[in-house]
């Protein structure tokens, strides 16, 4: 039964989760349900279907993310496209996008900046979650920008589209003087020494430019809090996803440029994950 063979193919490779990705190569490859896909003798397989299988197998023992061979991950419930031009989204990022509509539910017409966007899964998620929202999606990617067009496109309706903009540039570098309510942020943020020991799966594929921040890993976050009091009306939010360990020096960076209320959330697995604070100046 093909299934069995591609699943004792991952398994011998060492791969932890070989049920669940033989299904999914096998659904898409064959494009079948998910009982069917146990039942289908190998020699029913039309040869083309047995091809796309072994492509996707060959793929997956290289090491290379499900996600990427699927083209797509699901975030807050909704399936993103995605491709080694952006960082896969991590369910750990959902705790950011929660922080920031708790927070934007007090706006009734917010603006948001999310810097650094990637396939745009935190912009598109507050925008359809926030009706009322205007969103800015800024990354310095321009082929991740083009992942995040196509999600829009996608999951949006017009008039969700007419509130959304993406901007190629530098950080907070393109928005005026003034204007945001929450900038949100999952940016770079992984060390030297860290990056080194990340798993292939993550250091072979996904892009260096989303996950490495210099030496210690804030590079990016010293930027964004450094610039953020210029970008934010009085009142507004600065929220940003951390590495585990980074809470005290980037809580310490936001009290210092004059945010209040200033506070380090921990992810469900008892880590550091965001930092967020208000401009109250
Ligand atoms: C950690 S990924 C986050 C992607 C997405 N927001 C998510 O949560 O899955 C960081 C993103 O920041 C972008 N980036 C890195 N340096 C940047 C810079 N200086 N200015 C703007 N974007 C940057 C990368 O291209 C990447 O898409």
């Amino acid at each position: 039964m093909l299934y069995k063979r591609v699943k004792e193919a991952l398994r011998g490779a060492g791969i932890p989760t070989p049920e669940l990705d033989a299904r999914l190569i096998l659904r898409k490859a064959l494009g079948v349900e998910e009982a069917r896909i146990y039942a289908h003798p190998e020699e029913e397989v039309a040869p083309s279907a047995l091809a796309r299988t072994q492509a996707l197998l060959e793929r997956r023992l290289k090491g290379e993310p499900m996600a990427y061979i699927l083209g797509e991950k699901e975030f807050y419930s909704r399936p993103f496209i995605v491709n080694p031009h952006v960082l896969i989204p991590r369910e750990e990022t959902e705790l950011l996008v929660d922080e920031a509509l708790g927070i934007i539910k007090g706006f009734p017409n917010p603006t948001v900046a999310d810097v650094g966007t990637g396939c745009g899964c935190i912009a598109i998620t507050i925008l359809l979650e926030h009706p009322g929202a205007r969103v800015v999606a800024i990354d310095s990617s321009g082929k991740a920008l083009g992942v995040a067009r196509a999600n829009a496109n996608r999951l949006c309706s017009r008039d969700a589209l007419r509130r959304l903009k993406f901007v190629e540039g530098e950080l907070l570098r393109p928005l005026e003087d003034g204007t945001i309510d929450v900038v949100v942020s999952n940016p770079p943020y992984v060390s030297r020494e860290e990056y080194e020991l990340l798993p292939r799966e993550v250091r072979d594929f996904e892009p260096r430019e989303a996950l490495f921040a210099g030496e210690r890993g804030l590079e990016c976050i010293v930027l964004i809090v450094g610039d953020a009091p210029r970008v934010l009306k009085r009142g507004g939010w600065l929220l940003v996803e951390i590495g585990a360990g980074q809470g005290g020096d980037v809580s310490a960076m936001f009290r210092e440029v004059g945010f209040g209320e200033v506070e380090v959330l921990r992810d469900l697995s008892g880590k550091d994950r965001v930092v967020k604070g208000k401009w109250i100046r």
